[in-house]
């Protein structure tokens, strides 16, 4: 009996689609965020966070996943990602009715926008922007709309069975054994005054289509995957991790200086 129910808890957990880039992916995009700040976006950043830094705030709408609010229990679900089949734009499928996560960003940067807005709705909203930001930047958030964004296909990373997107979310990030402040040292002395101006643009269709046409080379043919996945797809995380910063301090910036 005991087994019976370890084992159905064990498979509970394990059949739980990801959600987004694993704690480290998103406290590094909010990492390096945090450094490109205008003032006046940090100085809106903190009234609304007070000492919840950036990196900190990111995880929170994974975290909150687990609460039984309504909110968190269905609503918010689909705000992590976003499909867009392969061979076509955003705009031309656009949403589905539940929202998806270009849906959400719209939504809680209105709340930004809204001077009756509440201190807990602004931190809500920029929480999950801080988020949503670094979803979209993890090729798989952007689904094909046949896999779950590759919660469905089953692999192996280094013998452990797992699944595509997990080894986005986290497999991939975790195997360079840096913690989120080291990773954060190692991206920031590469991000180049050209790259920042290159990847400036603030357009979340932008950065969504970057990571269908991303998404669309990364499925193995084979799923048993180690050290040569990694290798091969090694410099696409770090680009993703360092755009999703310095657009989210794009972003914030141009948030609250308007
Ligand atoms: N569920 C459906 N599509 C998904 C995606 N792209 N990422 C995470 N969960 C999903
Ligand atoms: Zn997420
Ligand atoms: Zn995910």
């Amino acid at each position: 009996m005991v087994r019976l129910v370890v084992l159905l808890v064990f498979t509970a957990f394990t059949s739980l689609p990801a959600f987004a880039w694993g704690k480290t992916g998103h406290r590094v995009v909010g990492e390096i965020a945090n450094t490109y700040l205008t003032d006046d976006a940090r100085k809106s950043v903190e009234e609304i966070l007070g000492p919840e830094g950036l990196a900190e705030a990111s995880t929170w709408p994974d975290l909150m996943r687990s609460s039984p609010d309504p909110f968190w229990k269905t609503e918010a679900g689909p705000y992590h990602y976003i499909t867009v089949p392969t061979g076509k734009m955003y705009d031309e499928v656009g949403h589905p009715p539940e929202g998806d996560a270009i849906f959400a960003l719209e939504r809680f940067k209105a709340t930004l926008k809204d001077p009756g807005a509440t201190r807990e709705e602004r931190q809500l909203a920029l929480r999950f922007i801080n988020h949503i930001i670094g979803d979209l930047h993890q090729p798989l958030h952007v689904g094909n709309g046949t896999d779950r964004g590759g919660n469905d296909v089953t692999c192996s990373f280094f013998g452990d069975t797992t699944n595509l997107h997990a080894i986005w979310d986290s497999g991939l990030i975790d195997q360079e054994q840096l913690s989120f402040t080291e990773w954060t040292a190692w991206l920031l002395p590469t991000i180049t005054e050209a790259n920042r101006d290159a990847w400036s643009k603030i357009d979340p269709r932008v950065w969504s289509a970057e990571s269908a046409a991303i998404r669309d080379t990364i499925y193995p043919s084979e799923c048993d995957l180690s050290y040569g996945y990694v290798f091969d797809h090694r410099e696409t995380v770090r680009l993703r991790l360092s755009q999703g910063g310095v657009r989210l301090a794009a972003y914030l910036n141009a948030l609250f200086a308007e």
